[in-house]
């Protein structure tokens, strides 16, 4: 250690890498500079930056997700919900980077905005590794024809073959939805001083219970909500459903872990609930930023270049909208607010559980 330089700020940065990959091309000679390609070009290496950053902290958290067995009071597990919540803040930060892009006119971008042609933030390598790692699948994308392609404004071969291997390998959304099925608070054992008389033999005491309570709990126009509970916690399809509608109420989530999810939310408050509930609400939040995101972006695209298409060759803010409605991953658990009755109304925990999952009451 004695005899080593001591550290410079520059160089354990590397700074003279980073500073030096600003190149505005209509710099260079021939061309007539446009001031605000700087701008342009600064404002997209940082989202890059960022992006690098969210990626870093997914394989943490895939990789905790990935174990044969998790144990939800473990240090894994509150360091998931850490890093997933510093995912959010960059998240926030991401959104509002968006204003200071917006201090570009329209007339400024066109300035340069020919050189670029066809290259997109559409082809940013890491959005998509971000999405397709979060869960986002290629059936549910709004024309994925226009994004899995390797012609003008496509993907390069490498950067195509990255996209589609990371897009065939499980997702956080899979294997949350593992995780949350394993759960054991359903098991027959921590019931059976949990008594419901009119229970059926293959109906579980709590979810009869509840079934009851929220039943009970519907006003009349929201009648209907029944059937959609029992859809989405016991897979009966409600009569005339179209699958459309059925893939609104559930889609990448099974019944077993939705079941799972549901009553985290609802048990939050015990201290026992509260890293898997903020794991949960955190996934939801990224969503909500991601949605967020494409909004702002949306908004921008339209004011910068109106309707006309996008340097990445798709219809431009007529793609961005239909992404916008949607790319959304944890769907399933946002909705589940649809199926939460109020606290007083819940069913006490029966004592087996309490103990089992390590609390005392
Ligand atoms: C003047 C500023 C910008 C304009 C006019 C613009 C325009 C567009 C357009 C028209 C698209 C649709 C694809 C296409 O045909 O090109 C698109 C997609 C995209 N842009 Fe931008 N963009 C701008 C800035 C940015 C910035 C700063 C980022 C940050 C990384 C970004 C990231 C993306 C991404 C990730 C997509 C794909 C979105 C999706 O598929 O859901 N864009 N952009």
């Amino acid at each position: 250690m004695t005899n080593q330089e001591p550290m410079y700020y520059g160089t354990y940065l590397q700074l003279e890498k980073v500073l030096d990959a600003q190149s505005p091309v209509s710099f260079q000679r021939g061309n007539q500079p446009a001031h605000d390609e700087m701008l342009f070009i600064v404002i997209h290496q940082a989202y890059e930056l960022w992006f690098k950053q969210i990626l870093f902290e997914l394989d943490y958290i895939t990789q905790v997700f990935s174990q044969a067995h998790i144990n939800d009071n473990s240090e894994d597990m509150n360091l998931v919900r850490h890093r997933l919540r510093r995912i959010t803040q960059i998240l926030q930060l991401l959104n509002q980077q968006v204003g200071i892009l917006d201090t570009m006119t329209p007339l400024d971008f066109l300035e340069f905005r020919n050189l670029l042609t066809p290259s997109s933030g559409f082809q940013s390598k890491q959005f998509r590794l971000l999405e397709a790692r979060l869960g986002l699948q290629l059936e549910k994308r709004h024309q994925h024809d226009y994004y899995k392609r390797t012609n003008e404004g496509g993907f390069t071969q490498t950067d195509y073959t990255d996209i589609t291997n990371t897009e065939n390998n499980q997702t956080l959304a899979q294997l949350v939805n593992r995780w949350l099925e394993r759960l054991p608070f359903f098991e027959a054992g921590f019931w059976q001083d949990f008594e419901v008389p009119s229970a059926q033999n293959n109906e579980h005491p709590f979810w009869h219970t509840y079934r009851h309570i929220y039943q009970q709990g519907l006003t009349e126009r929201e009648q209907n909500k029944i059937h959609d509970f029992d859809y989405v916690f016991f897979e009966k399809i409600p009569e005339h459903a179209t699958p459309e509608y059925l893939d609104l109420l559930r889609s990448q989530f099974s019944p077993t872990a939705l079941r799972a999810a549901l009553f985290i939310m609802l048990y939050r408050d015990f201290p026992v609930f509260q890293t898997s509930y903020q794991v949960l609400d955190a996934l939801i939040e990224i969503d909500h930023l991601m949605s967020n995101w494409r909004h702002k972006h949306l908004i921008m695209v339209r004011r910068m270049i109106g309707m006309r298409v996008g340097t990445g060759n798709t219809s431009g803010a007529g793609y961005l909208e239909g992404a916008l409605s949607k790319h959304y991953v944890y769907r399933d658990l946002s909705a589940l607010s649809t199926y939460l009755i109020e606290r007083r109304k819940l069913p006490a925990l029966p004592a087996s559980l309490i103990r089992h999952l390590g609390f005392n009451l």
